[in-house]
């Protein structure tokens, strides 16, 4: 019965951002939420994507289903931002935003058979609730030294000793949330010959394309793994890369072999069948007309370099700064938004309680929602508390 129903504990964040909105001090700092911020504290929509709406609302002729697997152009154009010339070998479907898209591939990898998904941890917090929700195990692979902020390629490569062929593993593919640290292209090589050895499955998160070295830069890596591998499956997240967070713009990609794609496709169109039927397409008809129209995708580049730029001065501004228990000087080869810090909870909890600084229990920082102004604040209460 509904009224049996026990309750689910509410989402870690959203208290963060609950305790942030009622905190009443004019000078608290919130580096929980997980969005762009501009010097001024905004989130802005990006000038291409306002020119693309405003052409859409003037042609668009109807409103009909946009057809099973979506918006064919958004994925070919997408495909070939993520993939270039490899995205003519992969099956795709428009998917609802990144989430959508990692959740189809979840349910298409248990439909293949897959029992086990690796989870490199610390992981985004809602890659295990996906995982779970389709009704695989996640499997926990603790992979990085965050006092020391370092990579640990050989405990993943233990982890992939513990799953089946035809299993998977999620990676992200640049900008790690909640990190900031991505592999190098040598240990991409070497994770895609540690997962051809055991016949594990890559399963790459791309979410933030063009936030941590550019637009091609940020998918070396990815290419790289897919190149090497029979099989990999792609979720693409274009929430953050063009600033639609809401829109909930995103796809899935596989590559399979020819003769295994047909199968692959269906299974992906009946998934999204069952689940929501077709993708939605506002968003996705405003990354078409951006990618499709040369000086809509010029601006776009050079707002998306704006924003880039915003991102590494502050990350150049606070490895400046000397702390004491923190190696600061890390967070500037750190890419993306995000960087976790060696805090404790109780350091945590001093710089919510004391100072009004906010970030999520596990010391993670929005570094790319730090406005300039705020740094020495900032600064001064990490030495303050570590
Ligand atoms: C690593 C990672 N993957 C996927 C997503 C999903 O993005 P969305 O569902 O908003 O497109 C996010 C969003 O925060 C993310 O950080």
């Amino acid at each position: 019965m509904l009224a049996d129903l026990a309750p689910k504990a509410p989402d870690p964040l959203l208290k963060i951002i609950k305790m942030f909105r009622e905190d009443p001090r004019g000078d608290k700092i919130d580096l929980g939420v997980g969005v762009y911020k501009d010097a001024t504290g905004n989130t802005p929509v990006m000038r291409a994507v306002k020119d693309a709406e405003t052409l859409l609302l003037a042609t668009q002729k109807t409103k009909t289903y946009v057809g099973q697997q979506g918006d064919v152009d958004f994925l070919r154009l997408v495909g070939q931002l993520v993939f270039g010339d490899m995205a003519r070998d992969m099956a795709s479907i428009q998917a609802v935003g990144g989430t959508g898209a990692l959740r189809l591939g979840c349910d298409l990898l248990r439909e293949s058979g897959a029992k086990r998904i690796v989870l490199p941890a610390p992981c985004w917090p809602n890659h295990p609730s996906i995982v779970r929700a389709a009704r695989l195990e996640p499997i926990d692979a603790p992979f990085f030294n965050i006092a020391e902020q370092r990579i640990d390629l050989d405990a993943l490569f233990a982890a992939f000793d513990t799953v089946a062929r035809g299993d998977a593993v999620i990676l992200q593919a640049c900008c790690h949330n909640p990190l900031g640290a991505d592999f190098s292209l040598d240990q991409w090589t070497a994770l895609a010959d540690a997962l051809n050895a055991r016949g594990v499955i890559p399963f790459l998160d791309l979410a933030y394309q063009g936030f941590g070295d550019g637009i091609d830069e940020d998918v070396a890596g990815l290419r790289a793994m897919v190149e090497r591998v029979p099989e990999a499956v792609i979720a693409v997240s274009e929430a953050k890369s063009f600033g639609i967070y809401r829109e909930r713009v995103g796809a899935l990609y596989v590559k399979t072999s020819e003769k295994a794609r047909p199968a692959v496709m269906s299974n992906l169109a009946a998934i999204a069948r069952a689940n929501y039927s077709m993708p939605p397409d506002h968003g996705a008809a405003i990354v078409r007309e951006v990618l499709s129209d040369e000086a809509l995708r010029q601006s776009w580049r050079d707002e998306l370099d704006e924003i880039r730029t915003h991102i590494k001065r502050t990350r150049r501004r606070l490895a400046a700064e000397r702390v004491n228990s923190i190696p600061m000087h890390l967070i500037a080869d750190q890419k993306g938004m995000f960087s976790t810090l060696p805090l404790t909870d109780a350091q945590v909890t001093a710089l919510r309680e004391v100072h009004g600084i906010y970030m999520t229990d596990a010391a993670r920082i929005n570094v790319a929602g730090l406005r300039e102004a705020d740094i020495p604040r900032f600064v001064e209460a990490l030495r303050a508390v570590a």
